[in-house]
C-alpha cells in the first residue's frame, strides 16, 4: 500500500459538539481513519479569537470536545489529536504567513465577512480574529495536511491556506530541483448538505440555541424535537403538508435508518392523514437511537486522566513534525541561524 496522505482538520473548543458537527465533519473524520493519515487539532488558540473575554470556557471545553470525538468513533490509535496551544510554531509559522495576504483578500473571505455580522465585530473587529484564517492556514500547513475534511463553510479557509501555500513555494522555494515546501491542501467536504437548526434556519449553531447535542439523553432530546419547527402553514394534522424543506422530514432523512417508515410518514403527511406527533415521536426514537452508541462510547472515555494521556501523546508527536517543518521554513526565509557554528 502506497503512503497515505495526510488529513488535518480542528474544532473550536466552545462548547459540545452537536448533530450539525457531526453531519458536517464528523461522520466524514470517521469514515477516513482507516484510509488516511489523521489528525485533529483542538484549536483553542482559535476559541480565543473570538472568546479572548472567556478563557475560561476554552479551557472547560478543550477535553469536551475530544471526548466528543472520542464518542463519535474516532479511534485514538489510529487518529492523533493534538492541541494548538502547546504548538508555538503555529504561531510563529502565523507571523511569516501573514506578510503573504492582503488585508483586502481577507475581507473578501465570506466565511469571516459572515462570522463578522454574527458576532457583533462589525464597528470594533479584534485583529486576531480578523486574521485567523492566516492562523489556519498555518495550522494545516505546520503537519504538512494534505486533505482538509470540513463543512462548506470552511472551504473559504482551505482556499486562502492554498494561495498562501503557494506564494510561499514561489517566493522562498529554493532552485526548481527542490521539492516545494509545501503541497497545496484540497478540501473535502462532508455529506453535502449542512443540517438545518431545530428552529429550520440554515444553520445549527449554539449560539442561535437550536442545537442537539451529541451528548444529549434522551429525554433532552425528546424535548428539543417537540419544540422543532415545521410546516408553519400547516394547522391541523388534517390539512396537507409539505415535506421539502420541513425541518423534521430533514432530520428524518438523515437520522432514521427506516427508508419505508420515512416515506410512509412522508406519504401521510402530504395527505392530511398524520399529527406532528407521532412525527416527532418517531423521529425523536430515530435520533436516540442514533445517538446510543456514541453516549456509550462517551461513558468509556469519560476520564480525565486518560484522555489528558490521549492528547499529551498526540501533541507531543505533532509537536516534532512543527518543529521539522519550522526548520525548513526558517531556512528557506533565509533567517540568520545563530544556532550554527
Ligand atoms: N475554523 C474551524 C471551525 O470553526 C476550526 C479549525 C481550526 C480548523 N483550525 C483548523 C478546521 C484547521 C480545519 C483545519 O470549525
Amino acid at each position: 500500500m502506497g503512503k497515505r496522505k495526510r488529513i488535518l482538520t480542528g474544532d473550536r473548543p466552545t462548547g459540545n459538539l452537536h448533530l450539525g458537527h457531526y453531519v458536517g465533519s464528523i461522520k466524514n473524520r470517521v469514515e477516513f481513519q482507516d484510509s488516511y493519515d489523521e489528525y485533529v487539532m483542538i484549536a483553542d488558540i482559535q476559541a480565543l479569537t473570538d472568546n479572548f473575554d472567556h478563557p475560561e470556557k476554552v479551557r472547560e471545553n478543550t477535553l469536551q470536545v475530544l471526548l466528543d470525538n472520542l464518542a463519535c468513533g474516532l479511534d485514538p490509535d489510529k487518529v492523533t489529536f493534538f492541541l494548538q496551544s502547546a504548538i508555538p510554531e503555529i504561531a510563529e509559522l502565523t507571523v511569516f504567513f501573514a506578510n503573504l495576504v492582503t488585508v483586502a483578500r481577507l475581507e473578501r473571505n465570506p466565511t469571516v465577512k459572515d462570522e463578522i455580522q454574527q458576532r457583533g465585530f462589525v464597528k470594533s473587529l479584534p485583529l486576531g480574529f480578523f486574521m485567523y484564517p492566516v492562523s489556519q492556514a498555518a495550522d494545516i500547513l505546520i503537519v504538512k495536511g494534505e486533505v482538509v475534511p470540513v463543512g462548506e463553510d470552511q472551504v473559504p479557509h482551505v482556499e486562502q491556506t492554498r494561495e498562501i501555500a503557494r506564494k510561499f513555494n514561489s517566493i522562498y522555494g529554493r532552485a526548481k530541483l527542490d521539492k516545494p515546501i509545501f503541497s497545496l491542501p484540497e478540501a473535502r467536504i462532508g455529506t453535502g448538505a449542512r443540517l438545518v437548526g431545530t428552529d429550520g434556519q440554515a444553520k445549527m449553531s449554539k449560539s442561535l440555541g437550536n442545537v442537539i447535542f451529541l451528548k444529549d439523553d434522551p429525554d433532552t432530546v425528546k424535548k428539543r424535537v417537540a419544540s422543532m419547527y415545521t410546516d408553519p402553514k400547516r394547522i391541523h394534522p388534517t390539512d396537507p403538508g409539505t415535506v421539502e424543506g420541513n425541518p423534521v422530514f430533514i432530520y428524518h432523512d438523515f437520522f432514521n435508518p427506516d427508508a419505508n417508515e420515512v416515506n410512509d410518514l412522508k406519504d401521510r403527511y402530504r395527505q392530511g392523514k398524520v399529527g406532528d406527533v407521532e412525527v416527532k415521536d418517531k423521529l425523536t426514537a430515530a435520533i436516540n437511537q442514533f445517538l446510543e452508541p456514541i453516549q456509550a462510547r462517551r461513558k468509556e472515555f469519560d476520564d480525565p486522566d486518560r484522555l489528558h494521556e490521549i492528547l499529551a501523546t498526540g501533541t507531543r508527536k505533532a509537536k516534532k513534525m512543527a518543529e521539522q517543518t519550522m526548520a525548513e521554513v526558517r531556512a528557506a526565509l533565509r533567517l540568520y541561524d545563530l544556532t550554527a557554528s
